[in-house]
């Protein structure tokens, strides 16, 4: 009875602070913990804002779970998007060398090693705060983890050598930002969202420096807002790159799509 009770205040709190999920989070957190002290706590944090992700210590991400916490970004449902794609690209290649670039905590890594245990799959970030998260999950899932700016981390073995890079950029223009949803923008710090005055600027960096890291043959897939594609299109064109959009239904949202580039020529 004291249980219930103690759950019914969890969810009457957080329905109050505006969660419209106050149920699944109460879910949430009281499955994480059996200590009604921590429960409070957790409940008292995610009152205050903090995204749940955050207050738990963790994200599901593409069929997995990984560690998450402060100032990594929270991963997304919809950038799973950029996972089923490569499923879609390299159905049973058993041999690839894949990156996740600008990995985060390294959601999109761990996802890639778990549906293909035979791949090698590497993850690079620049902020070390947020690549400590990516290391645990990493010696959970299987991958490696470099500290740099995009490619900068990354050992040259690497160079000419991956089949797959697969980066989900901060794309959202730097006056989209203040209309994402308030726990994330009062919680992840703006650079890992901030594209830029057109949301492209991080496009404009990598597409020429990818050119030099993808193998004959191999794949750059990055997530964009459908109405960035043109100038996106442009941009990897001018690097070298030919660009087409990965069909419509696999991309999980209307207004996002995932762009599949290849070397030209
Ligand atoms: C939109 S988030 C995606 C994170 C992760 N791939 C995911 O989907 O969960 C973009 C990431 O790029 C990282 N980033 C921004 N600038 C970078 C740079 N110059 N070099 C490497 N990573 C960078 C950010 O810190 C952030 O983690």
């Amino acid at each position: 009875m004291a249980e219930m009770s103690a759950y019914d205040d969890a969810v009457r709190d957080l329905r109050r602070a505006g969660c419209v999920f106050a149920e699944r989070e109460a879910d949430v957190i009281f499955a994480h913990t059996d200590d009604g002290g921590q429960r409070r706590r957790m409940v008292a944090e995610r009152v205050q804002g903090a995204p749940l992700e955050y207050v738990v210590g963790f994200a599901e991400f593409a069929g997995v779970t990984v560690h998450v916490g402060a100032p990594a970004f929270i991963p997304r449902h919809r950038a799973a998007a950029l996972v089923d794609v490569a499923d879609r690209l390299l159905p049973r290649a058993s041999s690839v060398t894949a990156l996740d670039l600008g990995c985060g905590c390294g959601a999109i890594a761990a996802a890639l090693a778990d549906r293909h245990p035979g791949w090698r799959v590497h993850a690079t970030e620049v902020d070390a705060a947020a690549a400590a998260y990516a290391r645990t999950n990493g010696a959970t899932f299987g991958f490696a983890v470099h500290v740099g700016d995009w490619f900068d981390g990354l050992p040259t073995s690497l160079r000419g050598a991956l089949d797959l890079v697969v980066a989900h950029l901060p794309y959202v223009p730097s006056d989209a930002v203040a209309m994402m949803p308030r726990d994330f923008r009062g919680a992840e710090p703006r650079r890992v969202v901030d594209g830029g005055s057109d949301g492209l600027d991080p496009w404009r960096a990598v597409a020429p420096r990818a050119t030099a890291w993808l193998a004959s043959g191999g794949a750059l897939l990055s997530q964009l807002a459908a109405n960035q594609v043109e100038a996106a299109l442009a941009i990897g064109a001018a690097a070298g790159w030919r660009s087409s959009i990965a069909s419509a239904g696999t991309t999980g949202e209307d207004n996002v799509v995932v762009l599949v580039s290849r070397l030209a020529g």
